[in-house]
């Protein structure tokens, strides 16, 4: 048997696996964006620069000296300076922290990997994945790396090095490849690696198609007709009504409500019926 002194260290241990475990996730999908967001500053630091000096009209002495800066480390650091707002730690640690690759790609890989978020990022900080790829060793997601979750739903941590690559459907589908269609929906396509999913008529609870005639089972509120459409039940033409007394019934699509209370009179309760079947609002003071 345990003693309480052991459970209480394991539930503690496991709390603190868990919460570590959350924290890395959050920190590594975190990292990637401040990474792409400097890699992005550093593209608009770029084109700045390349503004710079142009007046028109270069003499050829100007333009061998342009032809220098372009490659300068005069223009890395300015580049460098506009990264981060001074507020962002994040930003600013990193570009400190990786202040030589920055140097080395500028010197001596720009040409051959034009692509610094690629470069940077992905290949050698290692802080991101190609889109449609998650986790330390960017995976392929759920559905593969082309289509994540088949066109239908975000893949966790895609394109950055956390995640578990399980797919988030968006709403109309479901099942662990997003090619399923929710209740109220129906696959209007589907093969093997593609699916939409469109809404079924407002009448049905499950379907095979968009009209009233194509559900497999009537809404509440709803009936099946003799063709086998569903369609609107008037709960008011029920007996009893199903409204009290001195109230009157209204039927809407798919309910009905009830209106008035106390004081009406039956005669005054069918005059307001009358009156809102003629599109005329009554309010009661
Ligand atoms: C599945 O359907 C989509 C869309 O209609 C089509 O582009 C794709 O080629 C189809 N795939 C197969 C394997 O039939």
């Amino acid at each position: 048997m345990l003693s309480i002194g052991a459970v209480v260290t394991l539930y503690c241990a496991a709390t603190f696996i868990l919460n570590t475990a959350y924290t890395e996730g959050k920190d590594l999908k975190e990292s990637c964006s401040t990474c792409r967001q400097i890699t992005d500053n550093f593209g608009k630091g770029f084109d700045r620069t390349a503004k710079k000096n142009f007046g028109g009209g270069n003499t050829a002495w100007e333009e061998r000296k342009l032809s220098k800066y372009e490659t300068s480390e005069i223009r890395l650091v300015e580049i460098l300076e506009g990264l981060c707002d001074s507020s962002s730690f994040e930003c600013n640690h990193m570009v400190e922290e990786h202040e030589e690759q920055f140097e080395t790609w500028w010197f001596k890989r720009k040409t051959k990997h034009p692509d610094l978020f690629k470069w940077f990022c992905i290949d050698t900080i290692k802080v991101c994945c190609p889109k449609g790829a998650f986790g330390p060793d960017c995976n392929a997601c759920v559905g593969g790396s082309e289509r994540p979750c088949h066109g239908n739903g975000a893949c966790d941590g895609d394109g950055t090095r956390a995640g578990h690559g399980k797919c988030s459907c968006n709403h109309g589908y479901q099942g662990e490849f997003c090619l399923d269609c929710i209740d109220g929906y129906f696959n209007e396509e589907r093969n093997d690696t593609f699916s939409k999913c469109t809404e079924c008529h407002a009448s049905c609870k499950t379907c095979t198609g968009s009209t009233n005639q194509d559900c497999n089972e009537c809404k509440p509120g709803w009936e099946e007709n003799e063709e086998g459409a569903c369609i609107d039940l008037d709960e008011c033409s029920k007996e009893p009504s199903p409204c009290k007394e001195d109230q009157y019934c209204l039927n809407t699509e798919g309910s009905h409500s009830c209106k008035g209370t106390g004081a009406l009179s039956n005669r005054m309760v069918r005059y307001v019926s009358l009156f809102e079947k003629l599109g005329v609002e009554v309010t009661f003071p």
